[in-house]
């Protein structure tokens, strides 16, 4: 049983939208015992609201994708100003965070709206069901219609909550991507595409184009005590506030240790190339990054500097 699942009794609105939100980019498997931590921490749309911004994203750490706590926790503070979660898509898709997907979700799930929520799993399932050749995403729209259809049948209207973790349910284990299931499935007979023999090749898929390689260098500096030096990026944008080690920009060209100088945090130390590479696939490119090591004898915590002795021009000069 997925522990965000209400089991029977009428659903939170708090905690579907807190599940939604938590498996926008994470898996089921992973949100399982997060849910349940961060609802003994949060348990109310009113203590997120209450909480600070740095014990939302202490909680939230490790689940990735930051930009979606913090919007959380602003979604939090409106909607407990307002007393409740609006129940319809339109007034829940102008809240922080909350896109098509979610707020039809939460509507469906939480207040048992007629909508259906369409997620990737749902536009596989409804390519096959209808053999909707057109590829995406080129097809989304199109997917989203036929998807809404559903609610055109009586007993999926009855139930639109049901319906949709239904559907979400055949997608994750019978109408899976590869080798979908098709002798378990409820829907078989009604399936177009496995009629024609063609459910493993839907949905079709526009190519993407080969994304160009940039190459980044980090710098990881540390001492004795093994403590490392940080930096922060910037409060607003691609991972806000997030802690990085001090590293070169992404480049066309690769990094190399006679770079080191330049671009280090600290100039003069000895930088050694940590051996092999590691990557990360953004959307328009792909980033392969060299780590660069070296070691001081001695970095200071911030909280331990104003205890230690300073001239006191340096001082002035940092304060
Ligand atoms: N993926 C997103 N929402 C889900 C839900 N409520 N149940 C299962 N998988 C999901």
């Amino acid at each position: 049983m997925l522990p965000f699942r209400s089991r029977g009794n009428r659903p939170d609105p708090y905690q579907v939208w807190l599940s939604e939100v938590m498996l926008q980019q994470t898996t089921v498997a992973a949100v399982g015992p997060r849910f349940d931590r961060f609802l003994a921490r949060f348990p109310t749309v009113a203590a997120l609201a209450a909480a600070p911004e740095a014990a939302v994203m202490e909680e939230w750490a490790g689940l990735g994708y930051y930009a979606r706590a913090r919007n959380l926790h602003a979604c939090a503070r409106l909607v407990a100003a307002a007393g409740d979660f609006p129940e319809e898509v339109e007034g829940l898709r102008a809240l922080p965070g909350i896109g098509a997907y979610t707020a039809a979700a939460v509507a469906a799930i939480a207040f048992d709206q007629p909508v259906v929520p369409v997620d990737g799993n749902v536009e596989r399932v409804v390519a096959r069901l209808t053999a909707e050749t057109a590829p995406l995403p080129g097809a989304k729209p199109r997917l989203a219609a036929l998807a809404g259809g559903f609610m055109a049948d009586a007993e999926a209207r009855a139930r639109p909550g049901d319906f949709a973790q239904a559907l979400f349910d055949l997608g994750a284990t019978i109408c899976t991507p590869r080798a979908p299931a098709c002798a378990l499935c409820p829907w078989r007979e009604g399936c177009a595409a496995q009629r024609q023999g063609i459910q493993e090749s839907l949905p079709a898929k526009t190519p993407k184009r080969a994304r160009p390689l940039r190459h980044g260098m980090h710098f990881l500096l540390t001492d004795a005590a093994g403590q490392v030096l940080l930096r922060r990026r910037p409060p607003r944008g691609c991972w806000a506030a997030c802690w990085k080690c001090p590293a070169r920009p992404g480049a066309r060209r690769p990094g190399q240790l006679g770079e080191a100088e330049e671009f280090a945090p600290v100039p003069g130390l000895a930088w050694r190339l940590v051996p092999g590479t590691a990557r990360h696939g953004f959307t328009h490119f792909e980033l392969e990054m060299l780590l660069l090591s070296a070691s001081l004898p001695r970095l200071v915590p911030p909280a331990g500097m104003e205890a230690r002795p300073w001239p006191r021009p340096a001082a002035r000069c940092l304060r």
